[in-house]
């Protein structure tokens, strides 16, 4: 398992561009099942979770032609033209539970799909009954038995229905699932996420009726066949507000090519209130840290709100922060588990319930410290770059999974970050 370390007290300073979005290219991968044509994406992020979302298809008899190619043209071509086996199996759904998001595009497309069952994660249960519920109330037939979901449709019929909780790939998973269901499909209490919104552009010029992503409220009219597109991935959100608190942290100096303030509100506000001045550019965002950090307590929520998937970053940075912040966690039961690992690193955060209560500024010292998630593992890199000393990060397959080479990233901003392989 590779490790890094990481030499810390090097001002970060310099341009980056913002790779595509993970989590937005993970559903766009999926609505290829939805048609026997062509479809390329670009600006694809080279990261482990795309890599296995392209090893599924592949073992559904997907056509799947690189990724090749670096930066914004990056792309791969997608061609389901016929799906051998509509089946997602245990072995890759446990390494990624985004694997879910091929049972609505599916039983779509096909009227079948067995997936595993996806188990919790070190964040929390995740379970994935809204997307069952929602699938069932388009007509799915679903059955689980020995781990597996299996749904079944002659063909989906448009329903109007509301999700009990705001879920993101439960969003995604049954808006592909309406484009070729009979009739209408009003979804409600949605998530907004700029991903859902994206993903939906795809579906839209591959022939889908789709109306209000990015508002609460989804309508999609169904249509019998959807044909190939092209579209490039938007930018990264999470990539960019961790590069941010990273230039934060460091009192460094950063271009962020590409990044898409305009998604970012939550954070940058966020930033500006612990003293962090973050302009948008023409290019994209700048962050120039080196004032004095203020805490400020945040609340994760769904988007347009603090995204969980920056609360570990955050919690990092007002390590380095005077005052009392209360990072309050709302959207997964247990992710704070970056906060024992910032503690041994200097950090004083007492964990009470779903608040850590953070008190700074304290001084970080390198410390060999476990990643035990993606933004986890983000959280540590960055505590490394403002700490004193040598870090070690172990695990950071987890790292690898959402961040494109972050080491080679760093270190081209004057970070001193390596790669040791083991
Ligand atoms: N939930 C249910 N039932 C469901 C679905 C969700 O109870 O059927 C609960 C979850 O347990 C959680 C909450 O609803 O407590 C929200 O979960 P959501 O379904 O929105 O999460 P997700 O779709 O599984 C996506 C991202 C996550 C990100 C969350 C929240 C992808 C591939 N993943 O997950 O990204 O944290 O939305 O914004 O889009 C990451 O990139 O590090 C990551 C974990």
């Amino acid at each position: 398992m590779d490790k890094f370390r990481i030499e810390g007290g090097r001002r970060l300073e310099g341009t980056l561009r913002i790779s595509g979005a993970k989590n937005a290219a993970l559903p766009e991968l999926a609505a290829c099942l939805l048609t026997n044509e062509v479809v390329e994406l670009r600006n694809l992020p080279r990261v482990r979770d795309i890599q296995t979302m392209a090893r599924l298809l592949g073992h559904m008899s997907v056509g799947v032609e690189g990724p090749e190619g670096e930066g914004a043209e990056a792309r791969v071509r997608l061609r389901a033209e016929t799906i051998s086996h509509a089946e997602a199996p245990y072995d890759l759904v446990k390494t990624m539970r985004a694997s879910v998001l091929v049972l609505g595009p599916l039983v779509g497309r096909t009227g079948y799909a067995r997936v595993s069952m996806p188990g919790g994660c070190a964040i929390g249960a995740r379970p994935i009954d809204l997307h069952l519920k929602a699938l069932e109330r388009l007509g799915a037939e679903i059955t689980t038995e020995h781990g597996y979901v299996e749904a079944k449709a002659k063909r989906l019929r448009g329903a109007r229905l509301v999700f009990d909780r705001i879920t993101v790939t439960g969003t995604e998973n049954v808006m592909m699932a309406a484009t070729l269901a009979e009739g209408e499909t009003v979804l409600e209490n949605v998530a907004r996420e700029p991903e859902v919104s994206d993903l939906a552009q795809l579906l839209v010029a591959m022939g889908a009726r789709i109306e209000g992503a990015g508002t609460s409220t989804i309508r999609i009219e169904g249509v019998a066949s959807l044909h190939g597109a092209k579209h490039e991935v938007i930018a990264d959100r999470i990539a960019t507000g961790t590069f941010l608190a990273a230039g934060a942290i460091t009192g460094g100096d950063l271009l962020l090519e590409g990044a898409r303030g305009e998604h970012l509100d939550a954070v940058v506000d966020k930033l500006a209130e612990c003293g962090v001045t973050v302009t948008k550019e023409q290019e994209g965002l700048r962050v120039r840290g080196g004032g004095r950090l203020r805490g400020a307590d945040v609340t994760t929520e769904e988007y347009p709100g603090f995204p969980t998937d920056m609360q570990a970053q955050y919690m990092a940075l007002v390590t380095q922060a005077a005052g009392t912040s209360i990072v309050t966690e709302t959207i997964f039961e247990n992710r704070f588990l970056h906060a024992s690992e910032l503690v041994r690193m200097g950090a004083d955060i007492a964990i009470r319930g779903n608040q850590a209560i953070v008190r700074g500024p304290t001084p970080l010292s390198g410390a060999a410290v476990i990643a035990s998630d993606l933004r986890a593992s983000a959280s540590l890199v960055i505590a490394g770059l403002a700490a004193q000393g040598t870090t070690i990060v172990d695990r950071v397959y987890h790292i690898d999974r959402g961040y494109e080479r972050i080491e080679e990233k760093l270190r081209a901003l004057g970070g001193r970050i390596e790669r040791i392989s083991g």
